[in-house]
């Protein structure tokens, strides 16, 4: 990496000499925009075995310092043959996402501040700048001016911090007595839910058997009136329902659950609603697009991932609540070295979830909202859905191929059956599909399983990502299930 920046190792107190690092974080900066443009040049997957990059580590922890120039060399020889690349215009698994330019600079800047906003005096600036950025995000989302946000390092912690906030306001006594001789709670997801609802239910001490699955209708989305006849044989079984967890974009379909039915339901029996909009809540930024969050203003929280679709390097995700207030019930506790002149009056993050520290993450945030704007944001998100549209048409048009799914947002879920192919034949089949077109290094896809059916799943989502990387992702998937 940089050839630039002599560094004599010694072992004198400090940090790094001011002008080494003036050296090095310019042939750093270098080096990433030289990766940025041609990270397409790279395998998307890693081709490495497991354990191969752990076998190239020293076991010893180092005694004596090392260079810059000798560490930033093994980055690049050791360590970049080990990664995937998320930041390739060719990644299509899961739900492709994008650190982009402003994102990563103002993951350096935050970086260097190393400023820990647990308390409003220990980052006013971060502080005041997430609450800020963050009701930027809703506005642009739609959502109504009485929800307000804070960041979550994911999805899953910012739905654990709204389910424990759900069981604070049904059971309120749980957070001093623990939850054994209180009623036992029931959670409600539909069984295409994400998995961290589950894993909140078990670190919540509700259970797995005390998150309910509601079974879904024919395109993915939960079933209200399974809902209902759940929650009223729980009743009678003596359960306690407390809050139901509705998707915006399920991770495996992208299906949109029926929020506002749901969120009558809730509203009547008086349980929290959740909604997890991870992925699907950025495509609200988008007018078009807003309806995704039909019924979402009813909603007690709801979450959505920056660091999904907005463009926001990981890790970044929105939780934004009606009342703040019972998330602060739910975690707030004050040992004497984190009291502040200032009480009260101020916000303290520390209050609203979990974790103590807080990284300066709405920097990055903030700073993708800025250069992007809502139309530049919103403008490409269009182009995602265009083109994830378009490959869906091509997968319509060809009879050996097939859709699973409806495409609501930028993923296609499909696969390839040819005539008289059987299910399980199909399955293998795809299986070898996609193994095939991953092993070429040009594109990345996942798979899922749609109604006990291996499929492959094309997720558009990457800043790079063109009609071109579609179109060849296309031809490659083709040439595999001919071959
Ligand atoms: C719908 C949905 N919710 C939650 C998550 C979890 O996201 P995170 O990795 O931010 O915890 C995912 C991950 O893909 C998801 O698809």
């Amino acid at each position: 990496m940089p050839e630039n920046a002599p560094h004599e190792p010694d072992l004198s107190p400090g940090d790094m000499p001011i002008e080494e690092f003036r050296a090095h974080g310019h042939a750093v900066v270098d080096w990433i925009a030289e990766y940025l443009g041609s990270v397409d040049e790279y395998p998307v997957l890693a081709r490495v075995a497991p354990g191969e990059i752990a076998g190239r580590l020293p076991r010893h922890a180092p005694e004596q310092p090392a260079g810059m120039r000798e560490i930033l060399e093994d980055f690049e020889h050791v360590l970049l043959p080990g990664m995937t690349h998320w930041n390739h215009p060719g990644f299509f698994a899961y739900f492709a996402i994008t650190g982009s330019g402003p994102g990563i600079l103002g993951e350096m800047l935050a970086a260097a501040l190393n400023n820990n906003a647990m308390l409003w005096r220990t980052g006013p600036a971060a502080t005041e700048l997430e609450e800020r950025s963050l009701d930027w995000l809703r506005q642009m989302m739609g959502l109504p001016a009485v929800f307000r946000g804070t960041i979550h390092d994911t999805a899953s912690i910012s739905s654990l911090t709204a389910i424990a906030a759900a069981r604070e306001a049904a059971l309120p006594d749980a957070r001093e007595a623990g939850l054994s001789g209180l009623p036992r709670l029931r959670l409600y997801c539909s069984e295409e839910a994400h998995s961290s609802i589950e894993k909140a239910g078990i670190t919540l001490g509700i259970g797995r058997a005390g998150t309910r699955r509601i079974a879904t209708d024919a395109e993915f989305r939960m079933d209200p009136a399974a809902l209902e006849a759940a929650i009223e044989e729980d009743l009678a079984a003596g359960w306690r329902p407390f809050c139901v967890v509705a998707t915006v974009g399920t991770t495996s379909t992208t299906s949109i659950d029926p929020v506002p039915e749901i969120a009558r339901i809730c509203r009547r029996r008086g349980l929290w609603l959740h909604v997890d909009a991870a992925y699907g809540g950025a495509a609200a930024v988008a007018p078009e697009f807003r309806h995704v969050l039909d019924g979402c203003d009813a909603a007690d929280s709801l979450v959505v991932n920056p660091h999904k679709w907005l463009f926001v390097p990981i890790d970044c995700s929105a939780l934004y609540v009606r009342d703040p207030e019972v998330v602060r019930r739910a975690f707030s506790i004050l040992p004497e070295y984190l009291v502040t002149p200032e009480g009260e009056s101020v916000t303290n993050l520390m209050d609203y979830g979990p974790a103590l520290g807080r990284r300066f993450r709405s920097l990055k945030l903030w700073m993708t909202l800025r250069y992007f704007g809502r139309e530049g944001i919103a403008e490409r998100i269009r182009a995602h859905v265009r083109v994830a549209r378009e490959f869906a048409a091509w997968i319509d048009a060809d009879e050996q191929w097939e859709r699973l799914a409806p495409t609501r947002f930028s993923v296609v879920v499909f696969r390839y059956r040819a005539a008289g192919m059987s299910d399980a034949g199909a399955d293998a089949w795809n299986e070898q599909i996609l193994e095939t077109v991953n092993a070429g290094g040009e594109v990345y896809l996942s798979h899922t399983r749609v109604h006990g059916r291996y499929a492959i799943r094309l997720a558009v989502g990457n800043l790079r990502t063109t009609q071109a990387h579609v179109q060849r992702a296309w031809d490659l998937l083709r040439a595999a299930a001919e071959s």
